[in-house]
């Protein structure tokens, strides 16, 4: 038998007994041991890689979201608490967390992967929640996790749902169409969701599923979520979505064609939000604040950063520190503007045996 050597190695050994469903080609080419996307050593997220996330582009995220630690942890009483970051790829955002304190054994990075993990003396990574020892009081975060769990793409034909299948012709990788999986028709049927005749929609079973354990795993806490997503009633809307929301991204640039370079590009979908929501909610959570990015992030006095001192009050030594300066102070922007990563990510918060006293993010703004 011959050896895998390659993404399309494997997924040609994989397709010659039968089509496999989307779902299961994105769990692949993401995740596959060898040969995935998140497999690779070096990182796909930052400036010179293929796309860039909110803890990578300013430091302004994890300032804002170290002010949510510090009143968080004066919350917890006597309590045990520990901080965790699910799906925290190289560990960028917890480090900087742990840097907020000098408490060591709180502060958690879980990845599926860990081998981009960098590490630090306060940060414990491990690969599974059931990892983490014990405490009394969580404060989870989250971003862009539920938007790179594997998912179906689904399209309406007619009175028929259909769900697509890849498949291999003439040695190239190609869509099939099947009739969906019943638990596709149940999912919209039991959400009262009608799609058009010819719209596509992209689901995930694995957003309820993962976020019902972290709730499950979060007895008394904050569970907060950032990600590319929408309420229902906007991501299924056929006149605005009529092709799903399902992308690739290598290089920084975004494609629609997602079955080239496999394990070579990442593919995400928008995140139903209100699957999180209700899961929470059905385990006595309370949503606590929805809404975009930077609302959340300016309610957390992102805007008291150094980053963002007058122009007229700052000193630069010389011309290229002040080229990286107004670079930083642009990025900076970027995550408060409501705009572009502003807007798009939002925020799901909710909490549990935390008191009813309301929290800086709940802040009206205007
Ligand atoms: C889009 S990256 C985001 C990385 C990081 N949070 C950031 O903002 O730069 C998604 C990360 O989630 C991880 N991941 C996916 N499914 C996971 C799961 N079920 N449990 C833990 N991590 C997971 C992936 O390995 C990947 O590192």
């Amino acid at each position: 038998m011959m050896a895998e050597r390659s993404m399309l190695d494997v997924l040609r050994k994989s397709l010659k007994d039968s089509d496999l469903p989307f779902h299961d080609f994105v769990e692949l080419v993401l995740y596959h041991p060898e040969f995935g996307y998140y497999a690779r050593g070096a990182s796909p997220v930052g400036k010179g890689a293929d796309y860039v996330t909110s803890p990578v582009l300013s430091p302004v995220f994890s300032y804002s979201l170290g002010n949510l630690c510090h009143e968080f942890m004066s919350r917890c009483g006597d309590g045990l608490w520990q901080v965790v970051d699910i799906g925290c790829g190289d560990g960028g955002l917890i480090r900087a967390l742990a840097g907020f304190t000098t408490e060591a054994q709180r502060f958690f990075g879980v990845d599926r992967n860990l081998a981009r993990a960098i590490a630090s003396p306060n940060v414990t990574y491990v690969t599974s929640l059931a990892e983490i020892p014990p405490a009394d009081v969580r404060l989870i975060i989250s971003n862009e996790l539920f938007d790179a769990l594997p998912f179906a793409r689904l399209v309406q034909r007619g009175e028929q749902l259909h769900e697509l299948w890849v498949t291999e012709g003439d040695g190239a990788l190609d869509w099939s169409e099947h009739e969906a999986d019943a638990r596709y028709e149940e999912y919209f049927a039991e959400r009262g969701i009608t799609l058009d005749d010819g719209q596509f929609a992209d689901v995930s079973m694995e957003w309820t599923a993962l976020y019902g354990e972290i709730c499950r795993f979060t007895k008394r806490g904050l569970i907060v979520t950032f990600d590319y997503g929408l309420p229902q009633s906007k991501l299924f809307r056929g006149r605005m979505r009529r092709f799903g929301t399902a992308a690739a991204y290598a290089k920084q640039r975004v494609s629609r064609d997602l079955l080239v370079n496999p394990g070579q590009q990442d593919l995400t979908a928008h995140i139903n939000f209100d699957d999180l929501r209700r899961t929470g909610e059905g385990q006595a959570f309370a949503s606590l604040f929805f809404d975009i990015q930077a609302k959340f992030l300016l309610t957390l006095g992102a805007t008291e950063h150094e980053l963002f001192t007058p122009i007229g009050d700052l000193a630069v030594d010389s011309a290229n520190e002040g080229l990286t300066l107004l670079q930083d102070r642009d990025d900076a922007r970027r995550l408060i503007l409501p705009d572009g990563i502003g807007a798009d990510i939002r925020v799901l918060v909710q909490g549990r045996g935390m008191g009813p006293e309301p929290w800086r993010f709940q802040t009206k703004l205007f």
